[in-house]
């Protein structure tokens, strides 16, 4: 075994040593890094310090990357294999917190997993730390396997077979940000995901949760939706998340079919920089099947 593995939570994440990420990998070295990122589902890779390019390498192990579409609308700072997760504007200056690119970025405070709105949603995130603010802006990671296997028995049967609709414009229009352009909606239109499948790499079952869930497919939009949020209520108890406190040059890696994860707060004065590859999910094609909408509903 050519890495190490310390437990961080008591159903899953990892810290992970003895593995330079800058470098090509030694044979067998990302067959490791696989278990264990099977097994544990977050896995914090501390002290790597990654330019761009060797980011995008090491992330390519797991996959393709997706390309981030333009959002918000304004211009961006990082090449389009990344998601600009910091409070800087395109010339690299800290945002007025009033912009509406600070806006859109504060939807990442809500529970949430990556792409869950697209057709081809996300493997995994790869997440380095550039600059890091002193205090707050910790991000969360919730164990959906864990809190999956924590339900009781009739509510793991009321689930099974369930789709929930999820779209960005739903996730971010609860987070006050209405600046999506057209061209957005008509590139991202609303996708049904199960709210709960098995994954045989794992050999797990998971609850897929998201801030993006608008409802429930097939039921009362109003009544879905409350069964949603009870849901992410249950699965982000205290017993069930990992805090990460950022140091500059961690790179975090994370299962967005099997977790959730939310940005905490922070300063917004002081410079926080981190930046993101996403890896499509191009294993569990389950996702693309039209949603059964059963006889004479409407949602
Ligand atoms: C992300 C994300 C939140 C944060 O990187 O995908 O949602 O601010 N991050 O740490
Ligand atoms: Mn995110």
């Amino acid at each position: 075994m050519a890495i190490s593995l310390e437990s961080l939570h008591s159903s899953f994440a990892c810290n992970v040593t003895g593995v330079d990420l800058a470098r090509p990998l030694a044979d067998g070295v990302f067959a490791e890094i696989d278990a264990a990122f099977k097994r544990h589902a977050v896995l914090v890779f501390p002290g790597q310090e990654l330019t761009d390019e060797q980011q995008i390498t090491f992330s390519q192990n797991f996959g393709p990357l997706e390309e981030a579409p333009n959002y918000a609308g304004k211009a961006l700072r990082l090449r389009n294999e990344f998601t600009d997760i910091s409070n800087l504007d395109s010339e690299g200056r800290l945002l007025d917190p009033e912009d509406r690119l600070t806006k859109y970025n504060l939807g990442n405070q809500m529970w949430h997993t990556d792409s869950s709105f697209k057709a081809i949603r996300s493997k995994c995130s790869l997440l380095s730390a550039r600059e890091v603010t002193q205090v707050g802006g910790e991000t969360q990671y919730a164990d959906l396997r864990a809190a999956y296997d924590a339900l009781p028995d009739v509510r793991k049967k009321e689930l099974s077979g369930l789709l929930a609709e999820h779209s960005i414009a739903h996730s971010r229009s609860k987070s006050g940000f209405d600046g999506f352009n057209s061209e957005i909606a008509t590139m991202l239109p609303p996708v049904p995901q199960r709210i709960v499948d098995f994954y045989p790499a794992s050999g797990r079952t998971s609850l897929f949760l998201a801030s993006h869930a608008s409802h429930v497919i097939g039921r009362p939009v109003d009544e879905g939706r409350a069964l949603l949020e009870e849901l992410v209520e249950f699965a982000t108890q205290e017993r069930f998340v990992y805090t990460h406190r950022w140091s500059v040059g961690d790179l975090v890696v994370w299962d967005n079919r099997c977790t959730m994860h939310r940005g905490r707060p922070y300063d917004l004065t002081q410079r926080r920089v981190l930046h993101r590859t996403t890896v499509s999910d191009v294993e569990t094609p389950f996702h693309k099947e039209p949603a059964p909408v059963p006889a004479g509903q409407s949602v």
